[in-house]
């Protein structure tokens, strides 16, 4: 599960460390729904397809990899109950970059910027969701925080045991 707010690089990750077929983009899926990815009213529906999906994928192949902003508990709980009841470990990867990072590249995007005012509440909501006990809390097998942009580019993936 990748988490982080709008304009954070989620989207840009998931293509470099992923396969198009393990990605579920909830973007995506509004776009298939309604034409448009930035239609929030499809976001119910598109989110049903996701969850869908996703079901599929952990029951045959196991793996997935959920690119939606999950910074909401509930957004959060519900992929990580999914996972349980397929028998598969979860892993949040964070993207717990600069608000100052996340709003300039929010704001030089060329496919679709996001209003700040929305940015920069989820930005707080993912502070939130950090402060405390934190995501280990919610029942993640492993969290990783990426906190920095030099933390990002010098990240180097390892899944199972074929590194990448
Ligand atoms: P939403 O889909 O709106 O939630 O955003 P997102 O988290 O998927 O962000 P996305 O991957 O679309 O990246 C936002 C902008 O930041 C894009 O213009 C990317 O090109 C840029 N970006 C993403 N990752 C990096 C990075 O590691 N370095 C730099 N310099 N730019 C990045
Ligand atoms: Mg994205």
């Amino acid at each position: 599960m990748l988490v982080g707010a709008a304009g954070a690089g989620k989207s840009t990750f998931a293509a470099q460390w992923f396969d198009d077929r393990e990605i579920l983009s909830s973007d995506r899926y509004r776009e298939i729904v309604s034409g448009d990815e930035r239609d929030q009213s499809a976001t119910d529906e598109a989110f049903r397809l996701l969850f869908r999906d996703l079901e599929k994928r952990l029951g045959s192949s196991g793996s997935a990899a959920v690119d939606a902003t999950n910074v909401q508990a509930f957004a959060r709980r519900g992929l990580v109950e999914r996972a349980r009841a397929a028998g598969v470990p979860t892993v949040a990867i964070v993207l717990d970059l600069p608000a100052d990072v996340v709003l300039a590249r929010n704001a030089g995007r060329r496919d679709r910027v996001v209003p700040a005012v929305a940015v920069r509440r989820q930005l707080a909501e993912l502070r939130r969701a950090l402060d405390g006990a934190g995501l280990a809390a919610e029942g993640f097998d492993e969290v990783y925080l990426i906190r920095s942009a030099e933390a990002l580019d010098d990240l180097v993936l390892l899944r199972g045991s074929a590194p990448r």
